[in-house]
């Protein structure tokens, strides 16, 4: 499908386009790539969260938003339980392990029935390794983390990662990342869900941690708190055209984020979210009109 692969791709740009959004020379339909901390590899910073349709037995609905996600340049895909077969199905057939990055959940309790798992789904994409081993397991860490890291020292994965959403789980996140044991932390932040840039999204700049966001809409929630508002003129300041975008282009121009994962069954929802990625970011000034606005609605 491409005359060099996303990888090699993204490893080439990622230097250049890691400061703003704007898509590279030559690559106006690409998304723009930020680099993995401690790595030259980058990602397109705009992936799809675990959708609904990924678990159906019907392959065509994964299919077409795989698709579109490529479409545009895009490699994340967040994916658990029977959906990792689904996602990893798709990349297979379509011959794109180098061009996509798939986030997969383990459970830890289970070593043995795990790895049976992932030698599976390697296969199944045609993979050496997978891409990132994330678990919610937050509260075992302590004495399950050691699994993680042996799954990446056997060359398993390439990357390990903690993926929870809720402030609860902060502090055991920051912990992790203070002892440089993970290599990516997933977590919420949005305008109506902040907290995460208090402490979490600096220490991740401090320590060289990537980070994934979840729950860009809250689920869905944040689209009941804008239905029936106009978007405001001035959002075509930052090339901002619809109320996804405005959340999404909120949440990328914070400087810790690498990636923000939009979840959706619906493929012209995934276009627009998409096209959130493209463009100009909103400065603080602008972020802090934003948030005003929004809690005031
Ligand atoms: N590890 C964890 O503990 C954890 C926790 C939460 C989330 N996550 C990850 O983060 C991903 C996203 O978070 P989330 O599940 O909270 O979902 P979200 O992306 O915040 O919101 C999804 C909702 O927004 C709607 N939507 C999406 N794009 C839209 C658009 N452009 N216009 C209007 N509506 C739109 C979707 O409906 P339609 O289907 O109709 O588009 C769906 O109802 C998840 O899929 C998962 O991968 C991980």
């Amino acid at each position: 499908m491409y005359m060099i692969s996303r990888r090699g791709f993204i490893q080439l740009s990622a230097a250049a386009s890691i400061a703003g959004c704007m898509p590279l020379n030559g690559a106006q339909n690409r998304l723009p790539t930020r680099l993995i901390p401690g790595t030259n590899e980058a990602l397109p910073i705009i992936g799809l969260g675990n959708s609904s349709v990924f678990r159906e037995n019907n392959l065509d609905p994964t299919r077409r938003l795989i698709d579109i996600l490529m479409e545009h340049g895009g490699a994340y895909v967040d994916c658990g339980g029977s959906s990792r077969f689904s996602v990893a199905r798709v990349v297979g057939e379509r011959n794109a392990m180098d061009d996509t990055f798939l986030g997969m959940y383990f459970d830890l309790d289970n070593e043995v029935a795990a790895r049976k798992i992932i030698t599976e789904l390697r296969d199944i994409q045609g993979a050496t390794s997978l891409d990132l081993i994330q678990t919610r397991m937050i509260q075992g860490i302590a004495t399950h983390g050691d699994i993680l890291r042996r799954w990446k020292d056997d060359g398993l994965t390439r990357y390990i990662g903690i993926a929870r959403s809720g402030k609860q789980f902060y502090a055991p996140m920051m912990k992790l990342m203070e002892a440089r044991s993970i290599d990516f932390i997933q977590v919420n932040y949005s305008m109506l869900e902040p907290e995460a840039e208090e402490r979490l999204l600096p220490l991740a700049m401090d320590k060289g941690i990537a980070i994934v966001i979840n729950r860009p809409f809250i689920n869905g929630e944040y689209f009941s708190v804008v239905r029936g508002h106009e978007l405001p003129a001035w959002a075509d300041e930052f090339d901002c055209a619809s109320w996804a975008q405005f959340s999404l282009k909120f949440i990328l121009s914070h400087p810790a984020v690498n990636c923000v994962l939009t979840e959706t069954s619906n493929p012209t929802h995934a276009v627009d979210n998409l096209g959130a990625g493209f463009g100009r970011l909103p400065d603080e000034k602008t972020r802090q009109r934003m948030r005003t606005h929004l809690l005031n609605l």
